[in-house]
């Protein structure tokens, strides 16, 4: 079986966290009214780490770029039980003619801390290439220890960005890299995201 980071699972597909029993799928341009009230329903705290500043949800224009298949990818996770109910956001923003891809996570308080974020960013990190992407950047809070802790895991390099924070830098799995996946066999106990379909991890 093929390790799920070098799955590729196609675009449409729904990926299930075994330990929280989340589901992710693709956003859709009618979501935004969900994804804000996510928004709404995080401390203050979550909002700053994700935006560095008092931002409090998306505009329909961001949200039209960020779900319109340019440059952009954007996932929303829910609960099977609720599905209008969004518990995170994650984009790749990439830009045109560029070669990164600027990250955006933001998972809701009581579901954070649960690995959903280690394969959220797992995830996003297989499917990058899509918008052109060779690396994922991120400008982290230096005090994020979350954050910071889940993209050193995954093998950023984290650099001093002035102020109050961290540039990151993941680079993507090459064309190269994804086709040895026996390798990746042999290193079967990493958390990430599996078809909807697979028995969940626990
Ligand atoms: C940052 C965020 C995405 C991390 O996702 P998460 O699901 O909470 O994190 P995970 O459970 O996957 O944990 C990642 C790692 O950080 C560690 N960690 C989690 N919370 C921690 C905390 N408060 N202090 C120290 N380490 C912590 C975990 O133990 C884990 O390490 P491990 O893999 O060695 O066990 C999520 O908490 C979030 O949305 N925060 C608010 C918005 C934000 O910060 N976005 C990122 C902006 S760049």
């Amino acid at each position: 079986m093929l390790h799920p980071e070098n799955a590729s699972p196609a675009v449409d597909e729904e990926l299930r966290h075994g330990p929280t029993g989340t589901l992710t799928r693709p956003a859709g341009a009618a979501e935004l009214a969900a994804v804000n009230e996510l928004h709404s329903r995080c401390s203050q705290g979550s909002l700053y780490k994700r935006y560095l500043g008092t931002r409090t949800g998306l505009t329909p224009g961001e949200w039209h770029h960020m779900t319109n298949g340019g440059t952009a990818l954007t996932w929303v996770t829910y609960s099977p039980e609720s599905p209008e109910h969004v518990i995170a956001v994650l984009q790749l923003v990439g830009s045109s003619g560029g070669d990164s891809a600027d990250l955006g996570l933001l998972i809701e308080d009581p579901w954070q801390n649960r690995r959903l974020g280690t394969a959220l960013l797992r995830h996003a990190r297989t499917q990058g290439l899509r918008i052109g992407a060779t690396a994922i950047t991120g400008t982290v809070d230096r005090q994020n220890t979350a954050m910071l802790h889940l993209l050193k895991g995954l093998g950023a390099s984290l650099s001093f960005g002035g102020g109050s924070v961290i540039d990151a830098v993941l680079a993507l799995p090459t064309i190269d890299d994804r086709l040895v996946p026996a390798q990746r066999e042999r290193h079967p106990g990493s958390v990430g995201m599996e078809p909807a379909g697979y028995l969940p991890r626990c």
